[in-house]
């Protein structure tokens, strides 16, 4: 039986660079999906899978993410004031106790792998969750709950994957499939960034894991793999064959808000979930649609 997932890791020290110039003195990771940005998606869907200790692994140019998770004295003060209690929820609602969220700086963006190296010291010796907040993800259940509830059954890592086309496996870590029930498969293998030629299957991770915490162990030998780069995907490749793993085809809906055209499809979609927002929405979507 595994320890429970209590912990979880946000890396969020990429460079965003394919949405320069918004990103230039702003974090990707603060970019509004409607009026909330990605971080905080990720944070409330962790929280609402059970975390309890929130490690974000940040960089240069990532402090407005430490103010997002804190208290705007001022900023209260004056909506209180003002009377606006409607906002002043909205700006409480995260809920997190002092020192349940940490920080640890990446200083330089080396990979993946190696922001979640970083967080060694904040996890220690039991399972820990990654979030990607530029994976946003529209569910009933919150997908990393989804992962949890499988660990909980299997031990050993979980992913979240995602069928994807053919043309696209060499922007994700892609599985190599045991053996595969629709919803969960075993995994015999990963490969980060295939070519479509070379891809074991269509089966891509997306921003969410449950790591057993050997892949401290593997990461700590900084070798670099596709792009030079750390990869998070290669440490969890050597822990095959020594602990159970699978990818789990969640339940819900991924918009990859690392992208232009995901970032957008995510704007729409949250938007027109909206009650307030669904029909004004719609009749601006109209318009442009009959143009
Ligand atoms: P991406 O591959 O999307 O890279 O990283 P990026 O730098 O954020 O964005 P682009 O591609 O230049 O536009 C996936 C996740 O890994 C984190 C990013 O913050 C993002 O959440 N990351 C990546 C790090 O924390 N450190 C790194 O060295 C690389």
């Amino acid at each position: 039986m595994s320890s429970p997932v209590r912990k979880a890791i946000f890396p969020v020290g990429g460079l965003g660079t394919r949405f320069l110039p918004a990103t230039k003195a702003m974090p990707k990771e603060m970019l509004p999906v409607v009026d909330k940005p990605l971080i905080q998606y990720a944070v409330e869907e962790a929280a609402a899978a059970g975390i309890e200790e929130f490690v974000f692994v940040t960089g240069r140019g990532k402090a407005a993410i430490e103010d997002h998770f804190d208290v705007s004295y001022e900023l209260e003060k004056t909506l209180g004031e003002r009377g606006r209690d409607d906002v002043l929820d909205a700006i409480r609602a995260i809920g997190l106790e002092p020192g349940q969220i940490s920080y640890t700086r990446q200083m330089d963006p080396m990979g993946l792998g190696h922001a979640v190296w970083c967080a060694r010291k904040h996890v220690g010796n039991e399972p820990v969750a990654v979030l990607l907040a530029d994976d946003l993800i529209m569910s009933k259940a919150p997908c990393l709950g989804q992962l949890i509830d499988v660990h909980k059954e299997t031990g050993g890592n979980v992913v979240a994957v995602e069928e994807v086309p053919a043309e696209h496996t060499d922007r994700y870590g892609v599985l190599d499939i045991d053996s595969d029930d629709g919803t969960r498969a075993s995994v015999r293998g990963l490969v980060e960034k295939p070519d479509p030629a070379e891809a074991p299957s269509r089966l891509a991770i997306i921003g969410r894991y449950v790591l057993m915490p050997e892949v401290f162990e593997h990461l700590a030998k900084f070798e670099t793999g596709a792009g030079g780069e750390i990869q998070l995907t290669d440490a969890m490749a050597k822990m095959i064959g020594h602990i159970p793993f699978h990818g789990l085809r969640f339940e819900g809906r991924r918009f990859d808000c690392g992208d232009k055209i995901g970032f957008f499809e995510a704007n729409l979609a949250f938007a027109l979930e909206r009650d307030e927002l669904r029909d004004d929405i719609a009749g601006v979507l109209k318009q442009y649609v009959d143009r």
